[in-house]
């Protein structure tokens, strides 16, 4: 596995391959590496093909993260990340330090965003105003850096996907997103690097996001009709605050195509949810 640390290396690397034609699927993390990350990269190697090269990058993306939020103290183990991707087979590890992605950052040189108006507004976007303006910039430079056939995102991150999906449409950029299925705990717990926060007794209530989309899933499987978003959210939220340690960010019942919310709750709508347990805010979402 090579490990590259330069933007100029890596475009270096892929603009070779380019010419000489493997496909390439990036998987894009901010490390702190667990099974779901893993899930993506097996889902990549399956795509880009025998010959083809997986690139997984590792960057904690300053620009996601809002005042007061866990940059500084997000989990980061680049020893432990790299054992990881050497057996998981990956070809390229990515991890470019700040100086690389935002040189100038510091005198406030690096002024160009890519922002998404329509889909990062509700859930995540409203919660953490300046997030998906982060992400869909920092997603778009490394397309820009790795020049990947394709791209692998989970589906924990339903918004995310969703708006990037929306830029690759909207921008043209010629990689193709595919979206891997969320992994979880035995509990139910899905995975994330943020789980590592909890403390034991957090660790046992946050099971309590999952048991509200079942509970939800089970409402509308038992209802002939629609049920009303605002009921179900306030007995999602009352179900969901039983726990001492949890308090809800928000649920959210919306479809899944144009992410706008709905009033009336039926099968084959989304819900997202985002809940604090103590500091850590963890997010989860299901098709109803
Ligand atoms: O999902 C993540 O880990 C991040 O938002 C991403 C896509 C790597 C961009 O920093």
């Amino acid at each position: 596995m090579r490990i590259v640390t330069s933007v100029r290396g890596m475009q270096r690397l892929a603009r070779r391959w380019r010419r000489g034609g493997p496909r390439v699927a990036l998987v894009p993390t901010m490390g702190y590496l667990h099974a779901g990350h893993l899930s993506l990269v097996k889902l990549a190697r399956r795509k880009a093909g025998r010959n083809g090269r997986v690139v997984v990058s590792i960057y904690v993306n300053p620009a996601q993260f809002g005042p007061g939020e866990d940059f500084a103290r997000y989990p980061r183990d680049l020893a432990r990340d790299k054992k990881h991707c050497r057996a998981a087979g990956v070809d390229v590890l990515f991890v470019p330090p700040d100086r690389e992605m935002y040189p100038d950052s510091q005198n406030e040189a690096f002024s160009t965003f890519v922002v998404e108006h329509r889909l990062s507004r509700g859930l995540e976007g409203a919660s953490r105003p300046a997030h998906f303006k982060g992400v869909t910039t920092v997603v778009a430079k490394l397309f820009n850096i790795i020049l990947p056939d394709l791209a692998v995102f989970g589906a924990k991150d339903f918004q995310q996907a969703a708006v990037i999906q929306q830029m690759v449409r909207d921008l043209n950029i010629p990689v193709k997103i595919t979206v891997a299925p969320i992994v979880r705990e035995a509990d139910g717990l899905a995975l994330s690097s943020r789980n590592a926060y909890l403390s034991p007794a957090e660790r046992r209530q946050a099971v309590v996001l999952r048991q509200a989309i079942q509970l939800a899933q089970k409402k509308v499987a038992a209802s002939r009709r629609f049920l009303p978003a605002s009921r179900l959210r306030g007995e999602l939220i009352r179900f969901i605050q039983r726990q001492p340690a949890a308090r809800v960010d928000y649920v959210e019942f919306f479809d899944p195509k144009n992410l706008e919310p709905v009033r009336q709750v039926a099968r084959g709508v989304q819900m997202a949810l985002a809940v604090f347990l103590g500091k850590t805010r963890l997010i989860d979402n299901a098709r109803l």
